[in-house]
């Protein structure tokens, strides 16, 4: 990005998108034989692997809650996955970002059912181009729903945030790295009905009215991520397309 470039000439951004379009998505569900579930999803440039183990027992027994599942979420970077090579292994970011997204899924999984286990999700970023963390997400709702883990609908993720004082859907990375605001949020979808949030995060300034416009058009980012999400389902399920 150049300096004092503007992020939305004639209504456009940098990338060619409106300020209430998302990035081009990609899911196919089952792309892996060893896991229960799995996914691959692309969000624009963002490359990423979702796998579901569970619901299994979870050992060593201490960590084990005789009520309810237990769930479990590694969301990791490939050193290659970002222009500056990331150290392998965890770190904060890596770990507030694994807690944060299994609260995402505490309310939706129906974990009581499956007293004493384990539900394992793991992420894996190949390639990460800002909102690793909401495609990550999205992709794990869909190898959660692949392993057959019973659900009270999906979480569908998307970032909005803030540019040149705009409010925006789906940043990309130089929005997201020079932008004012970048607001991850979760939702809980049933029936094609948005029944709460389940992550909000935020980074930047914006004032209350703006992060009301800002969840509005998240919902509508949601909404149609949640489409492809069932989509994506579909076709793995009956191997034949989706009709509404
Ligand atoms: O990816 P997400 O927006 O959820 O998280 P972030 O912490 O806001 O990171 C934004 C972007 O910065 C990532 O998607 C990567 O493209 C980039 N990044 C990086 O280049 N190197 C890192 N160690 C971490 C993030």
């Amino acid at each position: 990005m150049e300096e004092n470039q503007k992020f939305i000439v004639n209504g456009k951004r940098i990338d060619g998108r409106k300020i209430d379009e998302l990035r081009p998505i990609k899911i196919e569900a089952g792309v892996l034989k060893r896991s229960d579930g799995s996914c691959y999803l692309e969000m624009g440039n963002n490359k990423i692997i979702a796998a579901v183990y569970g619901p299994r027992a979870l050992h060593p027994r201490h960590l084990q809650d005789p009520n309810k599942a237990v769930i479990r979420y590694r969301y990791n970077m490939a050193p290659f996955s970002v222009e500056e090579r990331k150290r392998p292994g965890p770190d904060r970011r890596s770990v507030e970002i694994s807690k944060v997204s299994r609260e995402a899924f505490e309310p939706v999984v129906i974990k009581e059912l499956f007293p004493r286990s384990s539900i394992d999700i793991f992420i894996e970023v190949l390639q990460a181009d800002a909102g690793t963390r909401v495609a990550g997400l999205n992709a794990a709702s869909v190898a959660l729903a692949d392993a057959g883990v019973p659900m009270k609908g999906m979480v569908t993720a998307v970032a909005v945030g803030k540019v040149d004082d705009h409010i925006v859907l789906d940043l990309f990375k130089d929005e997201d790295n020079y932008g004012q605001a970048d607001i991850p949020i979760a939702m809980f979808i049933r029936d094609g009905k948005i029944e709460g949030i389940t992550l909000l995060q935020m980074d930047g300034q914006i004032t209350k009215d703006e992060l009301k416009e800002a969840i509005k058009l998240a919902k509508k980012g949601c909404l149609e991520i949640y489409r492809l999400q069932k989509e994506a389902l579909f076709k793995r399920c009956r191997g034949e397309d989706f009709v509404e």
